[in-house]
C-alpha cells in the first residue's frame, strides 16, 4: 500500500516535467522545503544559486529515491554507508561521500564530495519517482533567511524565483537534516538535526566526531556551519536567564517585542507577543521555524528567546538558535 498523497497526483506529474527540462520545484520535505533542479543539469543547479542569492561555494545536498540511487551519484559506497541508510532512510540523515563523475561540480561547489539524502515525505519521493532524476535542494530560502516549513514561507520569500511550490502543509520536522560526513573515521558530524548523536553511535559502533569550531576567516568544513545563518530579520536575542526581567525591561523601553518562551510568564496579559513553546524537543524543534517567521512577519522591534534546557535532545535547536541570535 502507498501512503495517500496530501496532494494531487497531476501536481507531481507538472513539477516532474518542470525539473526535467531544467526548472525549479519547491517541495516539501520533513525537515523543510527544498528547492529543487536536477543534480545532473549544472545550467539548472546554477539557477538554483541565482534564486538564492547563495555563495557558489557552498555545496548542496542532492536528494534521491533510495540507496540504490544513492550508489549512482558516488564513487564509493562504505559498508557503514549502507547501515546508517538502513537505519535512517528515508529520513532526516544527510551523508557525505565521495562524489562521481556524473555529479557536475556546481553541486558540491567543485568539490570531491557530495551529501546525499532520502527524504522521508511522501510528495518528496512522489517527485524524485517521477522525476527519475537526482534532486538537488538547499532549503527554498534566500541565502541566509530562516528554512521555510510550510508552501506559504516559501512563497513569500522566493515568490516567482521559483517555477511551481508543491505544497504539501506544513513540515513535520521543522530543522535541518544532521550532515555526517563518512568519509573520516569516525565520522564527523557537520551539522546537528534531527537525528542525535546517540542515534548514530548506536550504528557506527562509537561516537562522530562533534563538529570543528568554526573559525570563518578559513575555508569552512561545511559552509552551514557559518556563524550567522538561518536568521531572522527582526534582531533576535537568546537569554538564558530571567528573560521575562528583559523584555519587561525592552517593553517599558517601548519596543515591540516578541518573545518564545517554554514557561509560562507570570503576567499573561502583558504588552509583549508571547509565544508558548512545548516542553518536548522535538516539538519545539517543529514550531521554531513556524513562530519566528511568524514573529518576523510582525515587524516587531526585537524578538527574545528563552534558552531552552540543555541536553543532547536540544542540541539541533541550540545549534540553530545560536545562529538566528545576535546576542546570546
Ligand atoms: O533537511 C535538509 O537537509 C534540507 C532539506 C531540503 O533536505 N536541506 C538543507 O540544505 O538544509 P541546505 O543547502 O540549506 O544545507 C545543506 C548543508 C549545508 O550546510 C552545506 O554546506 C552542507 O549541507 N553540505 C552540502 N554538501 C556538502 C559536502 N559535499 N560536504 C560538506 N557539507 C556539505
Ligand atoms: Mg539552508
Amino acid at each position: 500500500m502507498t501512503t495517500p498523497l496530501p496532494i494531487d497526483p497531476g501536481a507531481i506529474t507538472e513539477a516532474a516535467a518542470v525539473l526535467r527540462r531544467g526548472g525549479l520545484v519547491a517541495f516539501p520535505t520533513e525537515t523543510v522545503y527544498g528547492l529543487g533542479a536536477n543534480a545532473l543539469d549544472p545550467s539548472a543547479v546554477a539557477r538554483i544559486f541565482a534564486a538564492k542569492g547563495r555563495p557558489a561555494n557552498n555545496p548542496l545536498i542532492v536528494h534521491v529515491l533510495d540507496a540504490a540511487a544513492a550508489r549512482s551519484v558516488v564513487a564509493v559506497w562504505p559498508e557503514l554507508a549502507d547501515r546508517l541508510a538502513q537505519r535512517f532512510w528515508p529520513g532526516p540523515l544527510t551523508l557525505v561521500l565521495p562524489k562521481n563523475h556524473a555529479v557536475p561540480d556546481t553541486v558540491t561547489a567543485g568539490g570531491p564530495t557530495v551529501a546525499v539524502r532520502v527524504p522521508a515525505h511522501p510528495v518528496a519521493l512522489a517527485l524524485l519517482r517521477e522525476a527519475g532524476v537526482p534532486v538537488a535542494a538547499p532549503s527554498a530560502n534566500r541565502s541566509g533567511d530562516l528554512s521555510p516549513t510550510t508552501a506559504e514561507h516559501v512563497r513569500r520569500g522566493l515568490g516567482d524565483r521559483v517555477d511551481v511550490i508543491l505544497d504539501g502543509g506544513p513540515c513535520l520536522g521543522g530543522l535541518e537534516s544532521t550532515v555526517l560526513d563518512v568519509t573520516t573515521n569516525p565520522p564527523r558530524l557537520l551539522r546537528p538535526g534531527l537525528v542525535s548523536p546517540t542515534e548514530l553511535a548506536a550504528v557506527l559502533g562509537k561516537a562522530p566526531q562533534p563538529p570543528d569550531r568554526v573559525c570563518e576567516s578559513e575555508p569552512l568544513p561545511s559552509p552551514g556551519l557559518l556563524a550567522r545563518h538561518y536568521a531572522p530579520r527582526t534582531i533576535t536575542e537568546c537569554i538564558a536567564h530571567s528573560a521575562e526581567d528583559r523584555v519587561l525591561k525592552l517593553v517599558q523601553n517601548g519596543g515591540r517585542i516578541g518573545w518564545l518562551t517554554i514557561e509560562a510568564p507570570s503576567n499573561p496579559g502583558g504588552p509583549a507577543v508571547v509565544i508558548r513553546m512545548p516542553e518536548d524537543p522535538k516539538e519545539y524543534a517543529a514550531r521554531l521555524y513556524a513562530e519566528l517567521h511568524q514573529l518576523d512577519n510582525l515587524g516587531l522591534d526585537r524578538i527574545v528567546v528563552s534558552r531552552p534546557p540543555d541536553g543532547e535532545a536540544w542540541q539541533a535547536v541550540h545549534d540553530r538558535l545560536r545562529r538566528a541570535c545576535v546576542i546570546t
